[in-house]
């Protein structure tokens, strides 16, 4: 093995480009560490050879030295040293009773691994250190890189077998983190169709928290992202520590308070159901989990999150480094709702005269325009185009939507199937299943095996063919439902399980090679709503759907829900019909397009039938949307007042980066005796700046200045005019600097 700073004391100093983050490996202690934006890590060899956890926070001093690692003492005669002292990728062996990193069996039944240090190389960014099984070829290279500006790290693992027979990966995290002792709080996301993005606080207490997905993709029920913060949740003070897994697989997050209340949080592939033959000579890459931490509480963690997927995740960035960033999302009509699969060429042109008049930049036909598909039971797999609805192909309406300015989306659903389709009828083995067993539809359809080379092929062509004979700027990528018998039978009984890791690495095939060929085509990440958002999938998808729920007031404490998690850049936002269908609510007009601004706005009513008001006050938001559009989705985001816990009010601010512009969005779900909304300080100013208030909807109370200084914004506040009362009222406000 290369060993690249080994000799003796020697201290190596790396700065990485911009100067703002440093990994430094101090031989004679043995201890790495990494700074990045207000962040430094550090981890270290210990005497027994393991890699051993150091510290996780706020950046310390560039002089400031570790000395070598010290494992935690035995506690009595039940918890030895082993599973006392947090490792940075603990084998399960030698005794270890927390959360393994890593778990194998052996070709002759071993089941022991004890992962001691072998070697480190410097990277660009970080260190890649090897570790290696006290006696047998199992070698794991941690990766590690740090963003200088934000601090957030990127660690993953490669597991790789030098033995002479195969080993069995049964369980693989990504990484682990740890955190002493101290009193935490716990935040996650879970939910359901339609109930997505439940923020979850509570106490950190002993024992485990288990937050995962069995689902073979990322889920409605919890989301991939946790944070944890020293004492209780605040929004803007306070110690936060934040993780998110890049994979759209099954996955699984563990948080647990261990025997010395020492925290670790371990996370990567789903263990459950894993089985993972790695024969001789082969590897497997687990998952990237970020980190992070921020001394700002809550907003601060998801502000330097919210700048990191910008600059380093999604695609179609422009730019580079720290300035990289996608541009804002087009304003897109959506038939869905109007149309569900009843989409004919006369009708989808009629909305989209209507989307352009609007100022709609983007007409998007959902599901019902290929195969036989006149409802959700036949025509998935089918991916030609439906000559009764299109008798003239796609192109008249293409041309016709460009004709109007906007450009052209469309709908798919490449990894299922309807039994009733040519597609299965010719390849019933194409699905997931066990042979000779029952295969549960879940809205009449199947998955597709994307694992199988044959099946992730025929996906790959028909999309490739779609966008080559279209002029195609975006699809919604669809995922109707999630896996049930996965059974894989193309391979060797004992090697049927790798299909959780090679579907998903199929699919970022799939999406990585259409980028190639069509570097233009954008992508929506659609899972009957938000059940495929997560920072794998986000690699690929400019934006996501966050749900089928498109209630505007549901919507306020879902996208609050999302922000903590991820930038309001991907968060799709449509205006949909009043009453709503889900909880027959019926709201104004304008409550509903403010409601989807404090997103990536869309429309996705019926706007065939809207009056000339309705049209006329859809239009003037979307024209004073878009000039202040990527201040919303792009800018510092701050949740002024939370929607959470039956609030009578809410309200959202965004700062862009240089400070020049701000934009306020304020709520009342229900007014209660009389009560006003309560003057709102604003945040993220220039104290010494001139803003003048604009108003985008909604009247400031009469004396409010016309202009005034960021600290006059942020110190005195903004009062509303004692109008603004009433059930789903909504206003908006834009500050400019002067
Ligand atoms: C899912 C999506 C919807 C719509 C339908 C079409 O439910 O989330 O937006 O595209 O499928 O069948």
């Amino acid at each position: 093995m290369m060993k690249a700073f080994t000799l003796g004391a020697l201290l190596v100093a790396c700065t990485l480009a911009g100067g703002q983050a440093a990994a430094t490996y101090d031989g004679a202690a043995k201890v790495f560490r990494i700074d990045g934006g207000n962040v430094s890590y550090v981890f270290g060899v210990n005497p027994r050879g393991e890699l051993q956890q150091l510290y996780w926070g706020g950046r310390l001093g560039a002089k400031d030295q570790f000395s070598q690692a010290v494992p935690m003492p035995e506690w009595a005669s039940f918890d030895s040293s082993y599973t006392n002292t947090p490792q940075e990728y603990a084998g399960w062996g030698a005794g270890l009773f927390v959360e393994p990193a890593l778990k194998v069996t052996f070709a002759d039944g071993n089941r022991d691994l004890v992962l001691h240090y072998e070697a480190e190389t410097a990277t660009a960014n970080g260190f890649e250190v090897v570790l290696k099984d006290i006696q047998r070829a199992v070698y794991v290279t941690l990766h590690y890189s740090i963003d200088p500006a934000t601090g957030i790290l990127a660690r993953s693992a490669t597991i790789e077998n030098r033995e002479s027979q195969p080993v069995t990966i049964e369980q693989a995290a990504a990484a682990a983190w740890a955190l002493p002792p101290a009193h935490y709080s716990l935040n996650y996301l879970t939910g359901r169709w339609a109930g997505e993005w439940t923020l979850t606080q509570e106490t950190l207490n002993p024992g485990a928290r288990v937050i995962e997905s069995r689902r073979g993709t990322t889920g409605h029920q919890a989301n991939p992202w946790f944070a944890i913060q020293a004492g209780a949740p605040s929004e803007d003070a306070g110690e936060v520590w934040f993780g998110a897994l890049a994979w759209s697989g099954s996955w699984r997050i563990t948080v647990e308070q261990d025997q010395l209340d020492e925290v670790r949080v371990t996370g990567g592939f789903n263990p459950f159901d894993f089985g993972y033959v790695l024969h001789p000579g082969e590897k497997l890459e687990t998952p990237v989990f970020y980190g992070g931490y921020s001394a700002h509480g809550l907003g601060g963690a998801s502000r330097l999150l919210h700048h990191f997927e910008i600059a380093h995740i999604l695609p179609h960035r422009i730019g580079t480094g720290e300035d990289a960033a996608p541009k804002p999302r087009p304003v897109i009509y959506n038939s869905w709702e109007a149309t569900e699969f009843n989409v004919t060429e006369a009708g989808q042109m009629a909305l989209a005269e209507k989307a352009a008049a609007l100022g709609v930049d983007r007409f998007v036909m959902d599901d019902g325009w290929f195969g036989q598909r006149k409802d959700d039971h036949a025509g998935l797999g089918d991916w030609y185009v439906n000559a009764e609805k299109f008798p003239h192909g796609l192109k008249p309406l293409i041309d016709k939507v460009h004709a109007l300015g906007m450009d052209f989306g469309l709908w798919v659903e490449p990894e299922m199937v309807n039994p009733n389709s040519d597609l299965y009828r010719r390849h019933p083995d194409w699905v997931l299943n066990f042979p000779g067993r029952p295969r549960s539809e879940l809205r009449n359809q199947l998955v597709l095996n994307l694992a199988r080379p044959d099946v992730r092929d025929y996906v790959l062509d028909f999309l490739d063919k779609l966008l080559t004979e279209n002029d195609i700027a975006f699809l919604k990528w669809d995922y109707n439902r999630n896996w049930s018998e996965p059974g894989w039978d193309q391979l060797p009984a004992a090697e049927q399980k790798k299909v959780y890791v090679a579907f998903t690495q199929n699919l970022y095939g799939i999406l990585e090679e259409l980028h190639k060929r069509h570097p233009k085509v954008e992508l929506e990440s659609c899972s009957g709503g938000g059940g495929r958002v997560d920072l794998g999938i986000l690699k690929y998808a400019d934006e996501v759907w966050p749900s089928d729920n498109t209630d505007p007031f549901d919507r306020l404490t879902q996208q609050d829900g999302f922000t903590y998690a991820y930038t309001p850049q991907v968060m799709m936002a449509w205006v949909t019909d009043s009453p709503h269908w889900l909880n027959l609510r019926a709201t104004s007009l304008t409550y509903r397009m403010l409601s989807s601004m404090e997103g990536s706005l869309g429309i996705g009513a019926d706007i065939g039938k809207w009056n000339d008001e309705e049209t006329a006050t859809a239009k003037r938001l979307i024209a004073a949307y878009h000039p202040v559009q990527a201040t919303i989705v792009q800018g510092d985001l701050y949740r002024l007042i939370s929607p959470l816990n039956g609030s009578e009010f809410s309200a959202t601010q965004t700062v862009n980066h240089d400070k020049s512009q701000s934009v306020v969005f304020l709520y009342i779900h229900s007014t209660q005796e009389g009560r006003l909304f309560p003057r709102l300080k604003l945040k993220g100013l220039d104290p010494a700046a001139e803003y003048a208030l604009t108003s985008i909807e909604g009247k400031a109370r009469a004396g409010t200045p016309a202009a005034a200084s960021g600290a006059w914004w942020m110190n005195h506040g903004l009062d509303m005019d004692p109008g603004f009362r009433g059930d789903f009222k909504a206003a908006a406000f834009r500050l400019d600097r002067k």
